[in-house]
């Protein structure tokens, strides 16, 4: 895969021993709850929920939903749209939400909004990264991996325009010449 045109943000390393802490933190908090069910929004979390899920202590299950949003490929401005719900009835369940990234935070409140009113015994979020100057909405994310400024990250799960999503470290993303996605620009599939 080409790598030029990504400078390395968190190493392999570092996101492992990050995982890790998550899963230790999140094992203990839910250590009494009997079981918790993990949530992933597609597509970016895959490879975060993968390791993170591999490193609970804890006993759960996973779903997944999808969600896009009809920005066209350069603004936030479009609604957020569920493209494929949950097959899990969550109501009386332990839910956790797992997101690749929190930018706007408008794609975790919208499946928040949806979420609710199922009445699960508990709704909590977890992103691995988070966009502190970018959130528009008074958002609370439980499990934060790292805050990163505005820039565009690719890789352990996030993409830009559909590529790098499978590097295993995580790197800024700028073309030659390029300063890079504007802020604020985002593919229309998530
Ligand atoms: P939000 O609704 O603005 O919080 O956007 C969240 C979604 O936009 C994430 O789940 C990602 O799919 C995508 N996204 C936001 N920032 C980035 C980035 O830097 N790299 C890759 N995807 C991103
Ligand atoms: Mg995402």
């Amino acid at each position: 895969m080409t790598r030029e045109k990504t400078e390395i943000l968190f190493s392999e390393e570092s996101i492992r021993k990050r995982v890790g802490e998550l899963a230790r933190q999140i094992s203990s908090d839910y250590r009494d709850c009997g079981e918790l069910l993990l949530v992933g929004v597609l597509r970016g979390c895959y490879i975060f929920l993968a390791d993170l899920s591999r490193r609970l202590s804890i006993p759960g299950g996973i779903d997944f939903v999808a969600l896009s949003a009809y920005d066209r490929g350069t603004t936030a401005t479009g609604p957020v749209r569920l493209v494929m719900d949950l097959r899990t009835e969550i109501a009386g369940k332990h839910v956790l939400i797992v997101e690749d990234i929190v930018d706007t935070g408008r794609t975790l409140d919208y499946l928040l909004s949806i979420l609710r009113p199922r009445n699960p015994a508990s709704l909590r979020t977890c992103a691995f990264l988070r966009k502190p100057s970018r959130l528009s909405k008074d958002l609370k994310v439980d499990y934060v991996g790292f805050d990163i400024p505005d820039v565009w990250v690719v890789g352990y799960g996030l993409d830009y325009m559909g590529r790098y999503r499978s590097l295993s470290d995580i790197g800024i993303i700028r073309a030659e010449g390029d300063p890079g996605p504007a802020a604020g620009a985002r593919p229309a599939v998530r």
